[in-house]
């Protein structure tokens, strides 16, 4: 039976989200601010949680409807049908609430409506289990419910996250890095800058390996997500068969390492290469890793045309994006070298896009990261007849 779910992603990159939901499957896909709402089965739902390389969390919609007053909220939760979505364990059950409120007059603020929805679920569950309130984490699994309300002009929605977690939280990850971008956003900018999974590919700061490692995963067109268990799979629903069958479409894929030797990555620092490298072998997948300054950046094995994709320092203070300029002057000057090439970046939106000479430049997006303003563009040489 078709369910609803909404998927969320970065505000600014929902039509990207839209296409990845459309290829899957799933119907009746509708914008919001910060994600989308769509239709499908369980099956839909399964592919979503292995393959999106997009969405930072997938939620069910349980429950939408009017809930004028605390009491009509109440009734609501209550009505859920907690009993056939919760399987009975001895554990009691983590919960945790996170509430939005906008055009609210009735209800007093957030920690109201948790409590009401913390009591309709115990209400209902009092026979089955005993429950607990948790903190909302975003660490794995930190909670086995963690439960989203939004209530709006008199209307509820009651959400449950399907995964437990952020999803860009891929498995692979051992170490941050310096400022590592969210693996959802790596392969964003990747899909932005419409890049195929044959074309060359640079990354000169490459940090932990973010850009590399999605690029690669794309590339091998295996799951982005090595983990095994989600909370969905603590629900009555849960349809073990079904999963395997989605799961494996990854799986089959990850088998043994897979060598890209069109993918390059490389950072100023060794300790950002040995990173990228230990997250490579657990990602299973190798790319052509070496230790050098972007200031001197060559098209590696005299390849003619490709694309160079930078998350570099931001350094709005440190010393204002150097690097960032001076790979834009290389990248410029050496037209007999970068003609056919592509080059994008993401930074800050404070600094404006630095356009040298005899550069096109072009905004594909503005989005938030790590709580900043930001912009990706996209420069290519300007085509002289
Ligand atoms: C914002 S971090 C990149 C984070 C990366 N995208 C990730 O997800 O982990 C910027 C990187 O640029 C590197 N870097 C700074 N100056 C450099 C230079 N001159 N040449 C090459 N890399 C440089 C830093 O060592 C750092 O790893």
């Amino acid at each position: 039976m078709a369910q609803h779910y909404f998927a969320q992603i970065s505000p600014g990159l929902e039509a990207l989200l839209k296409n990845e939901l459309k290829s899957f499957g799933a119907r009746k896909i509708k914008l919001e601010e910060g994600g989308a709402t769509f239709q499908g089965t369980r099956k839909h739902l399964y592919r979503v949680l292995n393959q999106s390389r997009l969405a930072n969390l997938i939620y069910w919609t349980v429950s939408e409807g009017t809930a004028p007053n605390t009491h009509a909220l109440f009734e609501r939760v209550m009505k859920i049908s907690w009993k056939d979505i919760i399987a009975p364990a001895e554990e009691v059950l983590r919960v945790s609430i996170r509430v939005s409120l906008s055009r609210h007059p009735e209800f007093k603020g957030t920690g109201e409506v948790e409590s009401i929805v913390f009591r309709a679920i115990e209400r209902s569950l009092e026979s089955t289990r005993k429950v607990s309130s948790a903190l909302w984490n975003e660490e794995r699994m930190q909670s086995h419910l963690r439960v989203l309300v939004r209530i709006q002009d008199h209307r509820a929605t009651i959400r449950l996250d399907t995964a437990g977690c952020l999803m860009h939280k891929r498995g692979w990850r051992q170490q941050d890095g310096e400022a590592p971008l969210r693996p959802t956003l790596a392969a964003a900018m990747l899909k932005l800058l419409n890049w195929s999974t044959d074309e060359v590919l640079i990354d000169p700061m490459c940090g932990s390996g973010t850009i590399p490692i999605e690029a690669s995963l794309m590339a091998a067109q295996a799951s982005p997500r090595f983990w095994s268990r989600y909370a969905c799979h603590d629900w009555l629903s849960f349809d073990e068969e079904l999963w395997q069958a989605e799961a494996s479409k990854g799986i089959s894929d990850q088998q043994g390492t897979k060598f890209h030797n069109h993918i390059y990555a490389s950072d100023v620092n060794p300790e950002a290469i040995a990173l990228t490298q230990s997250h490579l072998t657990r990602s299973q997948q190798m790319v052509q890793v070496s230790q050098g300054d972007v200031r001197h950046l060559d098209a590696p094995n005299q390849h003619r045309c490709g694309l160079i994709l930078v998350n570099p320092p931001y350094g709005l203070r440190v010393n204002e994006g150097e690097e960032t300029k001076s790979l834009l002057r290389n990248f410029a000057e050496h037209k007999e070298r970068w003609e056919n090439w592509r080059l994008g970046m993401i930074y800050p939106r404070q600094l404006t896009p630095p356009a040298p000479q005899g550069l096109v430049g072009k905004e594909l997006a503005r989005f938030q990261h790590g709580g900043l303003p930001v912009w990706v563009w996209e420069f290519s040489h300007l085509k002289t007849e």
